[in-house]
């Protein structure tokens, strides 16, 4: 059995995953050197997994490799010049823009040979605070292309989050715009960069801005560089820097996620193990063939933006939708219909809210009918729990199989999945199915001992994780040990909880940490509380996330004020939900400030953040044994009529 379907997808109509993953981990070398033959290597790896090298081994160590030119330069010289690469559709600016191979080839070689004007070489970092933009994947593929280490951060974080990261990553340079568009709104970048980079003790050599129609912002003068104008010169002077060689254990970018602290993780992800990796699931997990048109719905700010709207479709020769806009109002709930139609998608990847929004705004599919989606074969779902409720609703609109997949930032590909193109298996709703290769999931009790069939326990991942998940933390190997290898030796730790059933299903129920997953956006409530409890009237505080038709999950924080506070808490609450969306950013959608008189906790002090969450959520609960003082329980409860 090799390491892949075939093209039907299946062989007679049976799915070849069992033989397959099988294989990847009774001979994961084999395995993954066989998928490595997909990858144009400058030297191959020296070792397929080299157990000696880094926190827990290395893969393709001794390779060398430049993942720009299996992205693009390769495909250009093998006869795809001519094939879209890139379209960018963006309701918002009202506009369709496309790029050949070649044509995106040329805009990324000369940004290269533009950052390499600002002295950026192999191995600097630079950051990207970009909105959806085909300049932010042109960014991408110019920092792979000279070996420089990539930093996106999400353009809904505000200015201090942005100033964490370049105090973390350090980089040379940063690549902005003027501005993101929201709905009714215009997100001006400027000022929130200009705020970043004053708080932040390390200072960039230099910016380059692009400027966009909707808003043209001032440059800093000395430090800020017009994009265009940059670009215009160095297409005139034929300008093009060439691709540089990489180890294949060199990072190739590192990707902040969301820890249990308001200190967020560098998760370094590597050039081969990632080129490998997400070049085999294109195929074989989404089911698409190169020359396709694929659409991943995310943004460039998320792990699955990195995978699936850059690098996957782009190193599997595909044609990759790069998406600005929402699945209602830009302009109605027909929207993800016309980008699939119009562009002929052959399979599309969201996340569950969207398809919460989606069916809230039209129950009936009416704007599902309105479109050609003849093309469309596949609905892929992840970045948060798919609630069986929602994905039935798909499966009966849209006729197409609807395929829940989970995955991690950290994983930079999926870990549980339905391997479409090695043979659809099964559905069981409210299951991503499977391990893929490479993963050995294993459910544990507290003593790292595998539970059996249907048991609740944490979700583990058998070391050494196959290629494409991070190999360590930016800088911070012992906190990559502590925080996810520590507490059970031998595995990674996923901080979801869940259970297998007796076919092997995964079921993926919630995260054993303090994160909450907010429309599929990953925020630590332990960093909102650190907000917070920075506000000078709070005494004590605590933020969790509550149930909510649409987003899945909001956070709720509970103030308790300083004795002698006397303005009004409403007026107080009002003030700490300005304070996280300027600290946080608008993505936290934290819009639930609640006073009280006390919080609960136990004896022993801590708070019952789960009886609270239980009593908001309306579920059934029970009195703790360990509470303090039962009537507490009352006054939340009291607190919360008619808030949520
Ligand atoms: N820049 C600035 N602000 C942003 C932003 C950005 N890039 N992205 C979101 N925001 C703002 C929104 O405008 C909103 O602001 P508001 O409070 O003024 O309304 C706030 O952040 C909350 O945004 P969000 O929770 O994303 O809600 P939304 O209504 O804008 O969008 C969805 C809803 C479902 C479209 C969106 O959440 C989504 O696409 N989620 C999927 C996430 C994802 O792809 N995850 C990866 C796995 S696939
Ligand atoms: P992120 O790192 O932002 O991709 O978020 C990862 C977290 O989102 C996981 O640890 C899960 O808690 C959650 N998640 C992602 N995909 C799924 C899924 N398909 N099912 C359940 N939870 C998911």
């Amino acid at each position: 059995m090799n390491v892949r379907g075939n093209v039907q997808g299946n062989i007679d109509g049976k799915s070849v995953y069992h033989e397959v993953y099988a294989r990847s981990l009774a001979d994961p070398e084999g395995f993954w050197a066989e998928a490595a033959k997909e990858i144009d290597w400058i030297e191959p790896p020296k070792k397929i997994f080299d157990p000696s090298q880094g926190v827990y081994g290395r893969w393709f160590s001794g390779g060398i490799v430049n993942t720009c030119y299996n992205a693009l330069d390769r495909h250009v010289e093998r006869g795809r010049a001519d094939q879209i690469a890139l379209i960018h559709d963006s309701p918002l600016a009202n506009s369709v823009t496309k790029f050949t191979y070649a044509e995106l080839l040329a805009e990324v070689q000369a940004l290269a040979a533009i950052m390499q004007d600002f002295g950026v070489a192999k191995g600097d970092r630079v950051i990207l605070y970009m909105p959806m933009v085909p300049e932010a994947v042109v960014a991408m593929l110019a920092c792979a292309r000279i070996g420089a280490v990539h930093s996106v951060v999400f353009g809904g974080f505000a200015a201090k989050e942005l100033a964490t990261r370049i105090d973390d990553a350090q980089p040379k340079l940063i690549l902005s715009a003027s501005c993101g568009i929201e709905p009714g709104r215009i997100v001006q970048y400027k000022p929130l960069l200009d705020e970043a980079i004053r708080l932040a003790g390390a200072k960039p050599k230099a910016c380059i801005v692009l400027q966009r129609p909707q808003l043209v912002c001032a440059l800093t003068p000395g430090r800020d560089y017009d994009w265009a104008g940059l670009r215009r010169k160095a297409m005139n002077d034929g300008k093009q820097a060439p691709c540089v060689p990489v180890a294949a254990t060199d990072p190739l970018y590192i990707l902040y996620t969301s820890g249990t602290t308001g200190i967020p993780k560098g998760v370094v992800r590597d050039n081969g193990g990632h080129l490998v990796a997400v070049k085999w699931s294109m195929f074989n997990l989404y089911g698409v063939k190169p020359g396709e048109v694929w659409w991943c719905g995310s943004d460039i700010g998320w792990v699955v933006g990195h995978s699936y709207i850059v690098y996957g479709p782009l190193l599997h020769g595909a044609t990759s939708i790069m998406y600005e806009g929402k699945p209602v109002g830009t302009p109605d709930a027909g929207a993800f219909w016309r980008v699939i139609s119009e562009h002929k998608a052959v399979a599309f990847f969201t996340a569950p809210t969207a398809f919460r929004a989606l069916r809230k705004e039209d129950p009936e599919g009416k704007f599902i009918r309105q479109y050609d989606l003849s093309t469309f074969r596949t609905l892929f779902l992840a970045g948060e729990r798919a609630d069986p409720p929602t994905v039935k609703w798909a499966e009966q609109q849209l006729k197409v199989p609807v395929i829940d997949h989970w995955w991690q930032t950290e994983t930079g590909w999926c870990i549980a999945g339905n391997p479409v193109g090695l043979g659809q298996l099964p559905v069981k709703h409210g299951s991503p199915t499977v391990p893929m290769p490479g993963y050995q999931v294993d459910v544990v009790d507290e003593a790292a001992k595998p539970v059996g069939p249907n048991t609740m326990g944490s979700i583990v991942i058998k070391l050494p994780m196959p290629p494409g998940c991070l190999p360590t933390l930016w800088n911070q190997d012992e906190r990559f040990k502590e925080a996810y290898l520590t507490e059970f030796p031998g595995y990674y730790k996923t901080s979801d909880a869940g259970y297998k059933d007796e076919d092997g299903y995964v079921f993926v129920m919630g995260r054993t940490d303090d994160i909450i997953n907010v429309a599929g956006h990953r925020l630590s409530t332990g960093g909102m509380e650190e907000i917070l409890a920075s506000h000078p009237d709070v005494a004590e505080c605590a933020v969790l996330g509550v149930k909510d038709a649409i987003k899945g999950e909001v956070p709720c924080g509970f103030l308790v004020l300083k004795a002698g506070v006397k303005r009004a808490p409403a007026e107080i609450e009002k003030e700490i939900i300005a304070l996280v969306r300027d600290k946080l950013g608008p993505v936290a959608a934290f819009k639930l400030a609640i006073t009280v008189g006390r919080l609960p906790k136990t004896r022993s002090g801590k708070i019952l953040r789960g009886t609270i969450k239980k009593i908001a959520d309306g579920e059934a609960w029970t009195m703790p044994a360990t509470i303090e003082d039962p009537k507490v329980l009352d006054e939340i409860g009291d607190a919360l009529k008619g808030r949520v």
